[in-house]
């Protein structure tokens, strides 16, 4: 198999896997955190290989969604790179991405952490599929599957929360703008993604606008 054939048997397994994951984190998501990271490649010096992977692996058991274990999706991960021969230190590399890539955990001590330019590749394009006109309908569906309230003015966003709290919280949708997605502009690494951020984040900050003038009346 070469790897044009690796990623089309990858593509195939994590699709499978997201047929019946929550409708914010499908195959939707992967495709375009798949395609965005592509298109971010073209102005970094990474393996390309690598990136197509990680892209792709990168949300096939989230914890969110596994009893808050965070090595179920590296592992299965490992398991489906091996079962078509790709090389250790390849696996090893997008095992890392996986594991290191979310935001709940920048928000704990970074020294000991990984980093590698191929993981600021597709954690950028992750991070731009949560803002922007998808972020929002992304947020909301997500608030909807917990049953969230949209807004409640009593429950002010919490900024600077610990991992275990951001992870416990059943604060409304609206908190989650302040708490992680106006944020992530700032946290892009790449020229490219930063500048796709700056419409996207623009867009959410005149979304906002409204919501509380109509919320107002
Ligand atoms: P990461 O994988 O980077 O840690 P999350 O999985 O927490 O990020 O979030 C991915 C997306 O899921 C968010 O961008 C948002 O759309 C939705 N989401 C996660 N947590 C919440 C929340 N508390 N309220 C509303 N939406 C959320
Ligand atoms: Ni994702």
């Amino acid at each position: 198999m070469n790897e044009k054939e690796k990623i089309t048997r990858t593509k195939i397994f994590v699709q499978d896997i997201l047929a019946e994951a929550e409708k914010g984190h499908d195959w939707s998501h992967t495709l375009r955190v798949y395609t965005n990271a592509l298109l971010i490649s073209k102005g970094e010096e990474v393996d390309a290989f690598v990136v197509q992977l990680a892209a792709l692996l990168h949300d096939i058991a989230d914890s969110k969604f596994h009893n808050g274990n965070e090595e179920v999706g590296p592992l299965k991960a490992r398991n489906f790179l091996q079962s078509i021969s790709i090389d250790q230190e390849i696996i090893a590399h997008v095992e890392n991405i996986i594991r290191y890539m979310s935001f709940k955990n920048t928000l704990e001590d970074q020294s000991a952490a990984f980093s590698s330019p191929e993981l600021e590749v597709v954690r950028d394009a992750d991070r731009l599929d949560a803002i922007g006109a998808i972020g929002i309908a992304r947020t909301f569906h997500f608030g909807g599957y917990k049953n969230r309230s949209m807004y409640d003015p009593e429950i002010p966003p919490q900024v600077n929360q610990s991992k275990e709290a951001y992870k416990k919280s059943s604060a409304p949708t609206i908190n989650h703008f302040y708490e992680k997605l106006l944020l992530l502009k700032d946290m892009m690494h790449t020229p490219t993604a930063k500048k796709l951020a700056e419409e996207r984040h623009d867009f959410m900050l005149t979304f906002l606008e409204q919501f509380f003038k109509e919320w107002n009346g």
